[in-house]
């Protein structure tokens, strides 16, 4: 039986994660475009990863998981308000079962706290797709899409790929709320290891919860707050359990 989950990925540079990434498209592409990668050409890829991940301001990446096998991802990056989709593929027999769909609209998702436009440059057969959800060519013919994201992510869980200044205020209040402080001496620091971190909205989209979990000096520490004026077992459940689905690795 199928069970796909589709999960946030905060490090990229832990093992297996860009080997799966190009075992995907490699075989997205094989079975698409026909089109065979070659062993220098995944070498290329991985090492390309590594470099946008090591000089990115701002990744992100999602994959969808059937138990412990990734079958699909998508990733990229952002700046000035602008997000840039670098890949979105998904294994040939989990095509067509909307895998594709979630990844797309996880990223915008995450991507409304930070960015206004989504930009990607699509693959020919991937053009139906994008206009599917969206996205319209920036001049006739073009394969390069954009799409307005400015939707409304409300009573929901949203990752943090790297928090913002707005998103490290509301959090700042929160946790001063319930006597605590939001740490934010490593959120600037590209570098740094990226912490799993999730947001909850209210109704009105506003971050009324958050939880985060980090290692350090060799110890796991999890923080969960909940703005007490919508305190609510609910957001805290919801925010515990996108936490423990996290697997994190000291560096
Ligand atoms: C493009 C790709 C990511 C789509 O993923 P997918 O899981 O197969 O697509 P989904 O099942 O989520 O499709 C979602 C919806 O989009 C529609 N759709 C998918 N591909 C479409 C296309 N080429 N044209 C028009 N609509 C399309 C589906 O009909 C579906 O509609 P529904 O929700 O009403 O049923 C996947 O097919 C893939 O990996 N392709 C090869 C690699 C590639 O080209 N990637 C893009 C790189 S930029």
């Amino acid at each position: 039986m199928m069970n796909i989950e589709i999960v946030p990925i905060f490090d990229q540079s832990v093992p297996h994660v860009w080997d799966d990434f190009v075992r995907i498209s490699a075989a997205a592409m094989r079975h698409v475009y026909n089109y065979k990668t070659s062993e220098p050409e995944r070498r290329d890829a991985i090492s390309k990863l590594q470099y946008n991940w090591a000089h990115s301001e701002y990744s992100f990446a999602f994959g969808a998981t059937n138990g412990k096998t990734m079958v699909g991802f998508i990733y990229g990056d952002c700046a000035d308000d602008t997000a840039v989709i670098q890949g979105l593929y998904v294994m040939p027999r989990y095509m067509s079962r909307r895998v594709g769909a979630r990844l797309l609209h996880s990223a915008e998702n995450a991507m409304t706290f930070v960015a206004d436009t989504v930009e990607l440059v699509s693959l020919a057969n991937a053009q139906g797709f994008y206009e599917y959800h969206g996205y319209v060519p920036i001049s006739r013919g073009s394969n390069h899409y954009v799409k307005q994201i400015d939707q409304e992510i409300r009573s929901t869980v949203v990752p943090v790929f790297r928090p913002t200044s707005l998103i490290m205020d509301s959090c700042d209040q929160i946790a001063q709320m319930n006597g605590q402080r939001f740490d934010d001496s490593d959120a600037y620091d590209v570098a740094s290891a990226h912490w799993p971190m999730f947001v909850h909205t209210d109704a009105m989209s506003q971050i009324c919860g958050f939880a985060r979990s980090q290692i350090k000096n060799n110890s796991y520490v999890e923080q969960i707050c909940i703005d007490r004026r919508c305190a609510s077992d609910i957001i805290r459940n919801r925010l515990a359990r996108a936490l423990g689905g996290m697997q994190i690795t000291g560096r």
